[in-house]
């Protein structure tokens, strides 16, 4: 039988694909662009279209899968966007779902990730829900352009601390989940990287990498906003529900570490300065594959 992986071309659904592939897995890779997908994987996977707002394409994506990489497109903001192919995947044999969360979305009822857990365990589907920390892709993604143009981290978290865990990390840890999914039945995990970090901290691991001056600029919450709208062009969607994960983050929320990742895999986290290493061309240079 075969593993749906849906947002494959996506932060962790394509750590989630190759690691997988190395379990010797039989991977359909879903998402709205088969082409780009035959081309990430050199082939190496079955590829599916694949749109959770258009249920005529659920049935030739599901077909002969029995386990399921669920995320949500960070677009869906609406919990309700995902019931159709989760109301599709009850209808099947599937052995396990492993849907892709947050971290303290068990005590957070606002994050659209809380119903979508509840809607999944009230199907009756095994589930295997993953709670990440942020990703260390925010910073070498998204918050990248500031860093490399101004030598500024332009991140509204105050003098909060992040236990930033690597997108990679997390594709292992769902990969070995399905890999061996009667073992996880009905559990949640918690996966966060080795220390938590405040902006500071990355600002002077990046300094270190790079060889620049780069300081963490601590802007206010409104000046983020207003950067991130007029200057970078973002959607006012986008931007305010980043301002709302900040106004959490401030408060402490992201803060935590956990031995999840180890207790899963065996291995330690990546930690953020290897991560920094790893992806140098992200700091220095204007790299499309970073965005
Ligand atoms: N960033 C963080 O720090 C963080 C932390 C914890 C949790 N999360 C959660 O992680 C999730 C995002 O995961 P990610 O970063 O891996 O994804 P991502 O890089 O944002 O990629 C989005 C994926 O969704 C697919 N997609 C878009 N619209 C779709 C549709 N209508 N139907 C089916 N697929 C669609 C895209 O592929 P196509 O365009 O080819 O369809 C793409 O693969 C969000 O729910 C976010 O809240 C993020």
């Amino acid at each position: 039988m075969k593993v749906l992986v849906t947002g494959a071309s996506g932060n962790v659904g394509r750590y989630v694909v190759e690691e997988l592939l190395k379990k010797d897995e039989h991977v359909v890779a879903a998402g709205q662009s088969p082409d780009r997908l035959t081309d990430m994987f050199n082939g190496k996977v079955e590829v599916v279209y694949l749109d959770f707002t258009d249920e005529a394409t659920f049935e030739q994506a599901l077909d002969e899968v029995d386990r399921v990489y669920l995320m949500r497109p960070p677009h869906l903001g609406k919990p309700e966007d995902l019931y159709p192919f989760i109301d599709a995947m009850k209808a099947r044999e599937i052995k396990l779902v492993s849907f892709l969360s947050l971290m303290g979305v068990e005590k957070n009822t606002i994050p659209p990730h809380h119903k979508i857990e509840k809607y999944i365990e009230a199907s009756g589907i095994p589930y295997a829900h993953i709670r990440p920390g942020f990703f260390m892709q925010n910073v070498s993604g998204i918050h990248s352009v500031e860093i490399r143009e101004r030598n500024e981290v332009f991140v509204p978290a105050g003098k909060s601390k992040t236990s930033f865990i690597d997108a990679e990390d997390i594709g292992l840890a769902i990969a070995t989940i399905l890999h061996d999914p009667d073992q996880y039945h009905h559990t949640a995990h918690t996966i966060t990287g080795r220390e938590a970090l405040d902006y500071d901290q990355v600002a002077e691991i990046l300094t270190e990498v790079t060889g620049r001056e780069i300081r963490y600029a601590k802007p206010g919450l409104l000046k983020y906003r207003k950067h991130y709208m007029k200057e970078r062009g973002l959607a006012k969607d986008y931007v305010n529900v980043t301002v709302a994960l900040y106004v959490m983050t401030r408060l402490g929320t992201a803060k935590d570490v956990t031995d999840d990742f180890h207790q899963l895999t065996g291995r330690q986290p990546r930690s953020f300065k290897q991560f920094a290493i790893d992806h140098l061309e992200c700091f220095t240079k204007n790299e499309d594959s970073c965005l």
